[in-house]
């Protein structure tokens, strides 16, 4: 197959391993422990800065997995939007600035909208193929530095501006709606298929200590009709009907980063292979930011899947335990399509079924997912893949799949479906 991450990485025959890594706490509106003008810790403390947040995922990274700063070969962090929530950039130098051991490394920041953590991945991927023998993959975004419609405005920046900002002052919301109205239109999907795919996010991130919604509850009534806890928010009279606010992921901050090792690494760190999580296959895709795709498909994070199960060795069929972006309900069942996991239109029927939830056959976004664990939106494909690596090693704790996982597929997509990442990773 040709692509760069394939060939480097087949070419060098170098196999990569996740050692382990951390997840700060997501956060934002509707957390207990986010300060707002309401709480009673206003005017006591502060929410962490990008700052913070960065230094946080870097030291506790290396702290999980043991790894010295030292030993460090390359460092690289995904972020989108730093300049505009944090008025900062430059973000290589502020994961250099969170251990003195990482000063003088090569370290800088890759973007990719929503994708960015999966390309950092991704880069690292490449740093290893290329004789790196041990890489720090960092993800981060604060955004609640904004109010959600200014966040909005930034956000928009990862779709056509010029052409899409005007669709609404939500333009992410708007684009997704579109998709929506496009799949009713076309196969009748209905409010409660939406309902059920917020419903599972909830309720499985209020088991998950680290969720920006693990304390709020969401049951089918409420997520498949419009009321005083769920506006339908846009201001695009066309789209507004196709979307509530129990469809959106959240506006969060929140950190991730993750030790990616060569089997040299392995050996050099005194690793053993079991403990660690082996990357099977890594596929970028990328579509053209200037034109609208077919709101039934997501052709992109089709092509990246192809690629990686060709690269895997192995079809949808064997993924036992998936992550993907839920940026919106009718996302992840687009998602469950593109991933070949669901036939065109089926996908709404397996999530009825139960097929998707922590007991079912294929459980997907487990901790929550953007929806339910929240969405820093740099953080969010680190995030993925440490949510994977510690399913593959029974280390969710209350979300944990209740049988034994052997392979997992993450799926990161930035912009409306113009960037895709897809991750397949097995256990060590
Ligand atoms: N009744 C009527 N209107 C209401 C309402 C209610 N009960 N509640 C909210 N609204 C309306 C209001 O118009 C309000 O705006 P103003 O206050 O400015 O008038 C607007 O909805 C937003 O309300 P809030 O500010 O209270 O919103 P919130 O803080 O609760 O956030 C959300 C809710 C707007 C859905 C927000 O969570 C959100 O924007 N989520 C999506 C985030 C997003 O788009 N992320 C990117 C995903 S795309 C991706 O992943 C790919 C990529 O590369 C970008």
């Amino acid at each position: 197959m040709a692509t760069s991450l394939t060939g480097t990485q087949e070419r060098s025959g170098r196999q990569a391993y996740i050692l382990g890594g951390t997840i700060s706490p997501f956060i934002g509106k509707n957390h207990p422990d986010f300060v707002w003008k309401g709480h009673s810790d206003f005017g006591k403390r502060d929410n962490p800065t990008l700052e913070q947040t960065i230094t946080a995922a870097v030291q506790g990274a290396l702290t999980a997995t043991d790894v010295r700063a030292a030993d460090v070969d390359r460092a690289i962090i995904g972020n989108f939007v730093g300049e505009l929530f944090s008025n900062q950039g430059h973000l290589g130098a502020a994961v250099a600035a969170a251990d003195p051991g990482l000063r003088n490394k090569p370290i800088w920041r890759v973007e990719g909208a929503c994708a960015s953590g999966g390309l950092a991945f991704a880069s690292a991927l490449d740093a290893i193929a290329g004789g790196a023998d041990v890489c720090l993959v960092v993800g981060a975004e604060v955004q609640t530095t904004a109010s959600a419609r200014q966040g909005g405005d930034y956000l928009a920046r990862a779709s056509h501006y010029a052409r899409q900002r005007p669709i609404d002052d939500f333009t992410f919301p708007a684009l997704f709606a579109r998709r929506t109205k496009a799949v009713h239109e076309a196969t009748g999907l209905s409010e409660l298929d939406l309902g059920r795919v917020s419903v599972k996010a909830y309720a499985n991130a209020n088991r998950n200590p680290l969720a920006h919604m693990r304390a709020v509850h969401m049951d089918l009534e409420t997520a498949a009709h419009e009321g005083p806890r769920n506006a339908k928010f846009l201001g695009n009279e066309e789209l507004r009907d196709y979307l509530k606010v129990s469809d959106c992921s959240q506006v969060s901050d929140g950190g991730a980063a993750l030790v990616l090792v060569s089997e040299a690494g392995l050996r050099k760190l005194g690793r053993n292979v079991t403990d660690a999580t082996r990357v099977l296959a890594c596929q970028v895709a990328t579509g053209d930011l200037y034109v609208d795709g077919d709101p039934l498909r997501l052709p992109t994070t089709a092509a990246a899947a192809a690629r990686a199960y060709a690269q895997a060795g192995l079809g949808a069929d064997a993924i036992e335990v998936a992550e993907v972006h839920d940026c919106f309900t009718i996302t992840e069942l687009l998602m469950m399509e593109a991933l070949g996991f669901a036939g065109p239109g089926e996908a709404a029927a397996q999530v009825a079924a139960g097929r998707t939830e922590i007991g079912g056959a294929l459980p997907i976004n487990t901790g929550g997912g953007l929806v339910g664990f929240g969405h820093p939106v740099g953080a969010t494909g680190v995030k993925q893949l440490l949510e994977l690596h510690r399913q593959l090693h029974g280390q969710c704790g209350a979300y944990q799949v209740p049988r034994s996982l052997g392979v997992g597929l993450a799926a990161n997509m930035g912009g409306d479906d113009k960037t895709a990442v897809i991750t397949i990773l097995a256990r060590g």
